[in-house]
């Protein structure tokens, strides 16, 4: 049984016993290469050496470069669960930049596969050509000689890279072993990069880009440890092997390798958010809690267990802290989600990132309408930018807390007069300062001594009742529907920022998993909602003493308040 230590060491020395030096891991986050989110390759680290080998000698000492990478692919996201695909992955490799070429190269991997490890090699592929790229024979005749027979050719899937905007390129050929199921196993890849390619992958493809030949010859290669150690232990999978704990559904699958790669990428620096690597992070986390139960510090601890002699991990608490957020609505978001409520009200209330939810959708065979999610994703990030710019409406002078405090009062005024003197009463206008609030509103005549001290009596018991104020943004037609106040007038965007005053602190749910606002399920019972941008106090016992200065005329059928907090 080979150990994953073990295989470790047996790479490095056979590479450099025939002269390479090893060089550690770069981080998962890649520096200077702002096009990609995280380390794929281990030749990511020195992309830059392909178009100057010259630079390799004066900066390592050598041309050639051994190194085990860690490794970040999400693309295969959805391949998770079955017996080789991973999120996370080691990536053995060798590289040189002028140092050996094509013979050199097929020669190591031979031999080490062979005769270190003693393994058969099943087949092997090399680049059939295209374009201005020629038909790797020289490949296929190395292999020949090598004394393996079945040499097949293969189109672009053999043509490798580049990572990122632009960068090296070139033809490869790949190395398959059998696993113990006899299921061909792709294991060792070794790229000949060529060229230079002017744009990314996805334009090389579609014909956008353009390949210049590289002066020199770089080699590339990268085995994933994982395959490699499943198919020289004749494992039928990478779960069996001493990097993982034998996990056999697909559920305990997905949730093992997401939470190593959360740990993995949480160590090197990175903490969930909205967008980027941070959104990545925040979906495997995500996603690891939809597929189990089981806490993921206890996975956590697993993990780095497995690789304590090896890398350093740390993820500082962000881990458990995103899980806890995710967990408290989770339930509740699958309920909706059987409801049919709206993607984007999953995404902004529950926290559902929009690729979990068309999972789900894809389970019920349901079409989710991805479209219409990223144009109210991109109306609500607006709005929440026009939030936090300061730039909303309400009459308020300024961002004093004596001025926030007079504009919750102001609200409790409004819902106050409605009860008193009738729902038909209407805001028409309001100006707040740090001294005194002053309220606009419909109605037709001067209001009693008696109103007023009603009106006074409200606002100070629902002060005195310590109500929570609690915004929630939502679709424009939803806060119609529930009756929230509007300014008279006004026009409102599609998505609006509601306020909440309500009898009950509402159990809080992930403040705004994906927008980072304050956010809470609608409150089932509330005192005052208003169409608002805010910002408020969060708790009306914050308020002191409510008392009406003034009431007076404004206009025909228009009444004013000035009032204080004393
Ligand atoms: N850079 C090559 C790969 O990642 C070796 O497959």
């Amino acid at each position: 049984m080979f150990t994953s230590d073990e295989i470790r060491q047996k790479f490095i020395k056979f590479f450099e016993d025939s002269g390479h030096t090893q060089r550690p891991s770069s981080s998962l986050v890649p520096e200077g290469d702002i096009s990609v989110l995280f380390t794929t390759a281990g030749m990511q680290q020195f992309k830059p050496y392909y178009t100057a080998p010259e630079n390799a000698v004066r900066d390592f000492g050598t041309k050639n470069i051994v190194s085990i990478q860690k490794c970040v692919r999400t693309g295969d996201i959805d391949e998770v669960g079955d017996s080789t695909h991973l999120t996370f992955f080691e990536m053995l490799g060798n590289f040189s930049f002028g140092g050996y070429g094509r013979k050199e190269a097929i020669t190591y991997a031979h031999d080490f596969i062979k005769k270190e490890l003693g393994l058969e090699i099943s087949y092997v592929t090399f680049y059939k050509g295209e374009g201005s790229v020629p038909r790797d024979e020289e490949s296929a005749q190395i292999w020949k000689d090598l004394g393996v027979s079945d040499v097949r050719e293969d189109g672009s899937d053999v043509f490798w890279g580049p990572t990122g905007d632009s960068g090296p390129c070139g033809p490869t050929t790949e190395i398959y072993c059998k696993n113990a199921d006899g299921v061909d196993v792709e294991i060792w890849n070794i790229v000949f990069n060529e060229y230079f390619c002017d744009g990314s992958r996805e334009k090389l493809d579609k014909g956008e880009a353009t390949l210049k030949k590289l002066d020199v010859l770089g080699i590339d290669t990268g085995m994933g440890l994982e395959r490699l150690l499943t198919v020289a232990n004749k494992f039928e999978s990478v779960y069996e092997t001493d990097l993982f704990n034998n996990e056999k559904t697909k559920e305990e699958r997905i949730f093992a390798d997401h939470v190593k790669t959360s740990l993995f990428i949480t160590s090197d620096g990175v903490v969930p958010a909205n967008t980027g690597a941070g959104y990545v992070l925040r979906r495997l986390i995500r996603r690891a809690v939809r597929f189990s139960k089981n806490p993921l510090a206890e996975e956590i601890k697993k993990i780095k267990n497995t690789y304590k002699n090896v890398y350093e991990l740390d993820d500082k608490g962000e881990i458990e802290k995103e899980e806890s957020k995710f967990r408290e609505t989770l339930e509740k978001g699958m309920k909706e989600f059987e409801k049919g409520t709206d993607p984007f009200v999953l995404a902004t209330t529950y926290g559902f990132p929009i690729e979990l939810t068309e999972e789900l959708a894809k389970e019920k065979n349901i079409q989710i309408d991805r479209a219409d999610f990223d144009k109210k994703m991109s109306e609500h990030q607006k709005l929440s930018q026009t939030a936090s710019a300061g730039m909303f409406k309400g009459g308020l002078a300024n961002h004093e807390p004596a001025t926030i405090k007079l504009h919750t009062a102001h609200h409790l005024l409004l819902s106050a007069l409605q009860q008193v003197l009738g729902k038909e009463v209407k805001q028409k206008g309001s100006n707040i300062t740090e001294e005194r609030l002053r309220m606009d509103f419909s109605f037709d005549r001067k209001m009693t001594d008696e109103e007023k001290k009603k009106v006074e009596d409200i606002v100070n018991e629902n002060i005195a009742k310590g109500l929570s104020v609690v915004r929630k943004e939502m679709p424009r037609e939803e806060a119609e529907k529930l009756g929230a106040e509007m300014e008279f007038g006004a026009k409102y965007p599609d998505m609006v920022s509601v306020y909440f005053i309500c009898e009950t602190s509402p159990r809080r749910v992930a403040s705004d998993p994906l927008l980072q606002n304050e956010r809470e399920v609608i409150p089932e019972s509330y005192i005052s909602a208003e169409f608002c941008g805010g910002p408020h106090i969060s708790n009306t016992k914050e308020l002191s003493h409510f008392k009406i200065l003034k009431e007076e005329a404004s206009s025909a059928g228009v009444r004013r308040i000035k009032a204080i907090l004393e």
